[in-house]
Protein backbone atom coordinates (compact mmCIF):
# COMPACT_ATOMS: atom_id res chain seq x y z
CA UNK A 1 0.00 0.00 0.00
CA UNK A 2 3.12 2.42 1.11
CA UNK A 3 6.48 1.95 0.36
CA UNK A 4 8.97 4.44 1.46
CA UNK A 5 12.74 3.41 0.80
CA UNK A 6 15.65 5.75 1.62
CA UNK A 7 14.11 9.03 3.33
CA UNK A 8 16.01 11.94 4.18
CA UNK A 9 14.91 15.54 5.33
CA UNK A 10 17.03 18.42 6.05
CA UNK A 11 16.23 22.11 6.45
CA UNK A 12 17.83 25.01 6.90
CA UNK A 13 18.25 27.24 10.27
CA UNK A 14 20.56 30.16 10.81
CA UNK A 15 21.96 29.85 7.92
CA UNK A 16 23.21 26.10 8.44
CA UNK A 17 22.01 22.63 6.99
CA UNK A 18 20.39 20.52 9.21
CA UNK A 19 19.83 16.77 8.79
CA UNK A 20 16.70 15.86 10.62
CA UNK A 21 16.45 12.06 9.21
CA UNK A 22 18.21 10.28 6.31
CA UNK A 23 17.76 6.57 5.10
CA UNK A 24 14.25 6.27 6.48
CA UNK A 25 12.36 2.99 5.02
CA UNK A 26 8.59 2.44 5.99
CA UNK A 27 6.15 -0.11 4.87
CA UNK A 28 2.88 -0.52 4.90
CA UNK A 29 0.65 -3.40 3.92
CA UNK A 30 -2.72 -3.08 2.14
CA UNK A 31 -5.55 -3.27 5.45
CA UNK A 32 -2.98 -2.67 8.44
CA UNK A 33 -2.72 -0.17 11.28
CA UNK A 34 0.86 0.61 11.68
CA UNK A 35 1.58 3.25 15.05
CA UNK A 36 4.03 5.66 15.22
CA UNK A 37 5.99 6.54 18.58
CA UNK A 38 8.65 8.66 19.00
CA UNK A 39 10.02 11.67 21.68
CA UNK A 40 8.48 15.27 20.66
CA UNK A 41 10.73 17.26 17.85
CA UNK A 42 12.11 13.63 16.79
CA UNK A 43 10.43 14.47 12.94
CA UNK A 44 7.09 12.49 13.31
CA UNK A 45 5.19 15.25 12.02
CA UNK A 46 7.88 16.04 9.00
CA UNK A 47 8.10 12.69 8.22
CA UNK A 48 3.80 12.49 7.73
CA UNK A 49 3.68 15.90 5.75
CA UNK A 50 6.27 13.68 3.25
CA UNK A 51 4.38 10.47 2.87
CA UNK A 52 0.99 12.82 2.55
CA UNK A 53 2.90 14.40 -0.02
CA UNK A 54 2.61 17.75 1.08
CA UNK A 55 6.17 17.95 1.55
CA UNK A 56 9.03 16.55 -0.85
CA UNK A 57 12.13 15.02 1.16
CA UNK A 58 15.27 15.94 -0.23
CA UNK A 59 16.55 11.71 -0.84
CA UNK A 60 14.66 8.73 -1.12
CA UNK A 61 10.97 7.88 -3.13
CA UNK A 62 7.33 7.36 -1.76
CA UNK A 63 5.33 4.83 -3.38
CA UNK A 64 1.24 5.14 -2.61
CA UNK A 65 -0.32 1.85 -4.68
CA UNK A 66 1.17 1.50 -7.97
CA UNK A 67 2.15 5.53 -8.08
CA UNK A 68 5.32 6.72 -7.37
CA UNK A 69 4.38 10.40 -5.88
CA UNK A 70 7.71 11.52 -5.70
CA UNK A 71 7.64 11.31 -9.19
CA UNK A 72 4.81 13.74 -9.43
CA UNK A 73 4.88 17.47 -10.13
CA UNK A 74 2.07 19.91 -8.75
CA UNK A 75 -0.84 19.91 -9.25
CA UNK A 76 -0.45 16.17 -10.32
CA UNK A 77 0.43 15.72 -6.55
CA UNK A 78 -2.67 17.75 -5.35
CA UNK A 79 -5.34 15.88 -7.49
CA UNK A 80 -3.58 12.20 -6.13
CA UNK A 81 -3.95 13.59 -2.57
CA UNK A 82 -7.14 14.53 -2.71
CA UNK A 83 -8.22 11.50 -3.87
CA UNK A 84 -6.46 8.89 -2.02
CA UNK A 85 -5.46 10.54 1.26
CA UNK A 86 -6.79 11.48 4.39
CA UNK A 87 -4.57 13.68 6.41
CA UNK A 88 -5.40 14.37 10.29
CA UNK A 89 -3.34 17.46 11.28
CA UNK A 90 -1.55 17.61 14.33
CA UNK A 91 -3.23 21.40 14.55
CA UNK A 92 -6.57 20.27 12.77
CA UNK A 93 -5.87 23.22 10.00
CA UNK A 94 -9.93 23.47 10.33
CA UNK A 95 -11.07 26.62 7.65
CA UNK A 96 -11.92 29.71 10.30
CA UNK A 97 -14.33 31.19 7.73
CA UNK A 98 -16.04 27.47 6.87
CA UNK A 99 -18.85 26.25 9.50
CA UNK A 100 -18.05 22.70 10.86
CA UNK A 101 -20.13 20.95 7.70
CA UNK A 102 -18.30 23.18 5.02
CA UNK A 103 -14.92 22.07 6.71
CA UNK A 104 -16.16 18.33 6.03
CA UNK A 105 -17.53 18.46 3.24
CA UNK A 106 -14.55 20.27 1.98
CA UNK A 107 -12.70 17.36 0.42
CA UNK A 108 -15.66 16.48 -1.69
CA UNK A 109 -16.24 19.96 -2.85
CA UNK A 110 -12.06 20.13 -3.83
CA UNK A 111 -12.64 16.95 -5.74
CA UNK A 112 -15.50 17.62 -7.62
CA UNK A 113 -17.62 15.14 -6.10
CA UNK A 114 -20.32 17.30 -4.67
CA UNK A 115 -23.37 14.93 -5.56
CA UNK A 116 -26.53 15.10 -4.39
CA UNK A 117 -25.26 12.57 -1.45
CA UNK A 118 -22.78 15.04 -0.28
CA UNK A 119 -24.72 16.67 2.34
CA UNK A 120 -25.29 13.14 4.31
CA UNK A 121 -22.42 11.59 3.65
CA UNK A 122 -21.04 15.22 6.02
CA UNK A 123 -24.13 14.57 8.51
CA UNK A 124 -23.26 10.79 9.22
CA UNK A 125 -19.44 11.86 9.45
CA UNK A 126 -20.32 14.18 12.10
CA UNK A 127 -22.74 11.83 13.65
CA UNK A 128 -19.97 9.62 13.75
CA UNK A 129 -17.57 11.66 15.61
CA UNK A 130 -20.67 12.57 17.71
CA UNK A 131 -21.15 16.04 16.47
CA UNK A 132 -24.43 15.96 14.85
CA UNK A 133 -25.56 18.80 16.37
CA UNK A 134 -22.56 21.00 15.43
CA UNK A 135 -23.30 21.49 11.41
CA UNK A 136 -23.79 24.99 11.28
CA UNK A 137 -21.09 25.73 14.75
CA UNK A 138 -17.95 27.73 13.58
CA UNK A 139 -14.38 26.36 14.33
CA UNK A 140 -13.59 29.39 17.04
CA UNK A 141 -16.45 28.31 19.31
CA UNK A 142 -15.66 24.60 19.74
CA UNK A 143 -13.49 23.18 21.85
CA UNK A 144 -10.04 21.57 21.11
CA UNK A 145 -11.70 18.04 21.52
CA UNK A 146 -14.69 18.96 19.02
CA UNK A 147 -12.16 20.74 16.76
CA UNK A 148 -10.28 17.31 16.21
CA UNK A 149 -13.46 15.54 15.44
CA UNK A 150 -14.44 17.85 12.77
CA UNK A 151 -10.58 17.46 11.44
CA UNK A 152 -10.74 13.73 11.79
CA UNK A 153 -14.78 13.63 10.05
CA UNK A 154 -13.06 15.90 7.31
CA UNK A 155 -9.88 13.50 6.69
CA UNK A 156 -12.47 10.09 6.35
CA UNK A 157 -15.05 11.72 4.39
CA UNK A 158 -13.90 10.81 1.01
CA UNK A 159 -13.46 7.40 2.37
CA UNK A 160 -9.67 7.58 1.15
CA UNK A 161 -7.10 4.91 0.39
CA UNK A 162 -4.61 6.07 3.12
CA UNK A 163 -5.07 7.70 6.43
CA UNK A 164 -2.30 9.73 7.92
CA UNK A 165 -3.34 10.42 11.54
CA UNK A 166 -1.08 12.63 13.64
CA UNK A 167 -1.79 12.30 17.40
CA UNK A 168 -6.18 12.05 16.69
CA UNK A 169 -7.04 11.45 19.74
CA UNK A 170 -4.11 13.89 21.44
CA UNK A 171 -7.17 16.31 22.70
CA UNK A 172 -9.67 13.53 23.62
CA UNK A 173 -11.03 11.61 26.79
CA UNK A 174 -10.30 8.30 26.90
CA UNK A 175 -13.87 7.02 25.75
CA UNK A 176 -14.19 9.78 23.23
CA UNK A 177 -10.40 8.74 21.60
CA UNK A 178 -11.48 4.50 21.75
CA UNK A 179 -15.00 5.43 19.60
CA UNK A 180 -12.79 7.39 16.72
CA UNK A 181 -9.64 4.89 17.03
CA UNK A 182 -12.47 2.66 16.19
CA UNK A 183 -13.78 4.49 13.44
CA UNK A 184 -10.03 4.76 11.92
CA UNK A 185 -9.46 1.08 12.64
CA UNK A 186 -12.40 0.72 10.54
CA UNK A 187 -11.44 2.62 7.73
CA UNK A 188 -8.08 0.98 7.43
CA UNK A 189 -9.83 -2.46 7.29
CA UNK A 190 -12.29 -1.13 4.24
CA UNK A 191 -11.23 -1.50 0.76
CA UNK A 192 -7.72 -2.84 1.49
CA UNK A 193 -6.91 0.99 2.82
CA UNK A 194 -4.10 1.52 6.03
CA UNK A 195 -3.73 3.86 8.61
CA UNK A 196 -0.39 5.40 10.09
CA UNK A 197 -0.97 6.66 13.19
CA UNK A 198 1.38 9.01 15.16
CA UNK A 199 0.72 8.85 18.85
CA UNK A 200 2.20 9.36 22.08
CA UNK A 201 -0.13 7.06 24.20
CA UNK A 202 1.15 3.60 24.42
CA UNK A 203 -2.69 2.17 24.83
CA UNK A 204 -3.43 3.53 21.58
CA UNK A 205 -0.13 1.82 20.02
CA UNK A 206 -1.12 -1.22 21.36
CA UNK A 207 -4.25 -1.12 19.32
CA UNK A 208 -2.63 -0.79 16.20
CA UNK A 209 -1.46 -4.13 14.14
CA UNK A 210 2.49 -2.91 14.31
CA UNK A 211 4.25 -0.24 15.98
CA UNK A 212 7.33 1.44 14.85
CA UNK A 213 9.94 3.92 16.81
CA UNK A 214 11.27 7.09 15.58
CA UNK A 215 14.28 7.71 17.33
CA UNK A 216 18.08 8.62 16.20
CA UNK A 217 16.58 9.45 12.54
CA UNK A 218 15.92 5.78 12.08
CA UNK A 219 12.24 4.09 12.34
CA UNK A 220 12.91 0.83 14.19
CA UNK A 221 9.87 -1.59 14.71
CA UNK A 222 9.75 -1.77 18.54
N1 LIG B 1 11.51 23.69 7.70
C1 LIG B 1 11.92 23.65 8.98
N2 LIG B 1 12.50 24.72 9.55
C2 LIG B 1 12.92 24.67 10.83
N3 LIG B 1 12.81 23.58 11.62
C3 LIG B 1 12.23 22.50 11.09
C4 LIG B 1 11.75 22.47 9.76
N4 LIG B 1 11.22 21.26 9.53
C5 LIG B 1 11.37 20.56 10.68
N5 LIG B 1 11.99 21.29 11.61
C6 LIG B 1 12.36 20.86 12.96
O1 LIG B 1 12.44 19.45 12.98
C7 LIG B 1 12.05 18.94 14.25
C8 LIG B 1 11.00 17.87 14.06
O2 LIG B 1 9.70 18.45 13.92
P1 LIG B 1 8.37 17.58 13.87
O3 LIG B 1 7.24 18.51 13.91
O4 LIG B 1 8.46 16.65 12.73
O5 LIG B 1 8.49 16.76 15.24
P2 LIG B 1 7.47 15.73 15.90
O6 LIG B 1 8.20 14.43 16.06
O7 LIG B 1 6.21 15.70 15.15
O8 LIG B 1 7.25 16.37 17.35
P3 LIG B 1 5.92 16.42 18.28
O9 LIG B 1 5.82 15.06 18.95
O10 LIG B 1 6.25 17.50 19.27
O11 LIG B 1 4.75 16.76 17.42
C9 LIG B 1 11.60 20.13 15.05
O12 LIG B 1 12.64 20.53 15.91
C10 LIG B 1 11.32 21.19 14.01
O13 LIG B 1 11.49 22.48 14.50
MG1 LIG C 1 4.31 16.32 15.54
Amino acid sequence: MLRATGLGYRYREGGRDQLLFENVDLTLASGECVALLGASGCGKSTLLNLLGTIDSPDQGTIHIGDQEVTALAEPARTLFRRQYLGFIYQRFFLVPTLNVAENVRLPLDLMGAASAGADQRVQEGLAAVGLADRANTFPDRLSGGEQQRVAIARALIHDPLLVLADEPTGSLDPDTAEGVLALLLAQAARNKGALLLVTHSEAVAARADRVLRFEHGRVVSQ
